[in-house]
């Protein structure tokens, strides 16, 4: 069963002759429960998808179906808060609120939608993830791969049914980049969570089931094999 569908996307920035098509028809769907891999090269359109995938971007032309409803032909509070409900989104900036604490960044997503955080499955996935004892400090008190973890922590924390990365590692050193991983494959395993992730690390890619190539706005090859 699909829990995304993709169809017929282009999107394009500017006018004129400074116009960009940053997508230029792609078509993609995504299995519940799967572990995909985005690569390409700087400027391929990756982000530009995600966004679109996750509810953030509109697309010129083509359809985003989320569970089978069509993302784009909602009203803006309705996309929202499906968008809050069913995707959790890490960027490559870890986007804490510095005035917050761990706990309280994690909580946000919740408190933004009115809705009552799972303070004990917060705790279960701050325990896996190895910041249970960092819950009460402050952003500037952590180290990246701190950062990182906490703003994946924060976008499981409403138990999304589709988790959305945007190279999550780009910005963190070897060791940081390895636990932010093994957060993202565990929470894969222990919550089966449908994974999509832009990476421009080929070692992530070579151990995710299916990796996908951009190139120019395009597709240019989907290949499925094993997950390491
Ligand atoms: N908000 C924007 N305004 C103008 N151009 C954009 C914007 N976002 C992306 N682009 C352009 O679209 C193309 C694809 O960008 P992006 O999706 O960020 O690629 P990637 O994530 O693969 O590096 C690039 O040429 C980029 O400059
Ligand atoms: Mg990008």
């Amino acid at each position: 069963m699909n829990i995304l569908d993709i169809e017929s996307i282009v999107k394009t920035f500017g006018k004129g002759s400074g116009l960009i098509t940053a997508l230029d028809g792609v078509s993609l769907s995504i299995e519940k429960g799967s572990f995909t891999t985005i690569i390409g090269r700087s400027g391929s359109g990756k982000s530009t998808l995600l966004n679109i995938a996750g509810g953030l971007t509109a697309p010129d032309k083509g359809r985003v179906l989320l569970d089978g409803m069509d993302l784009y032909r909602l009203k803006d509070d309705a996309l929202s808060k499906l968008r809050r409900k069913k995707i959790g989104i890490v960027f490559q900036a870890f986007n804490l609120i510095p005035e917050f604490t761990v706990l309280e960044n994690i909580c946000l997503p919740s408190y933004l939608d009115q809705s009552k955080p799972d303070l004990k499955f917060i705790d279960e996935i701050l325990e896996l993830i190895e910041m249970l004892d960092k819950k009460d400090k402050y952003p500037y008190e952590l180290s990246g791969g701190e950062q990182q973890r906490t703003a994946l922590a924060r976008a499981l924390s409403t138990k999304p049914d589709l988790l959305l990365a945007d190279e999550p590692t780009g910005n963190l050193d070897i060791k940081s980049g390895e636990q932010v991983m093994d957060a993202i494959y565990y929470c894969y395993r222990i919550f089966n969570q449908t994974t999509l992730l832009v990476t421009h690390n080929l070692e992530i890619a070579r151990q995710s089931k299916r990796v996908i190539t951009l190139q120019d706005g395009k597709l240019v090859s989907d290949s499925i094999g094993e997950m390491i």
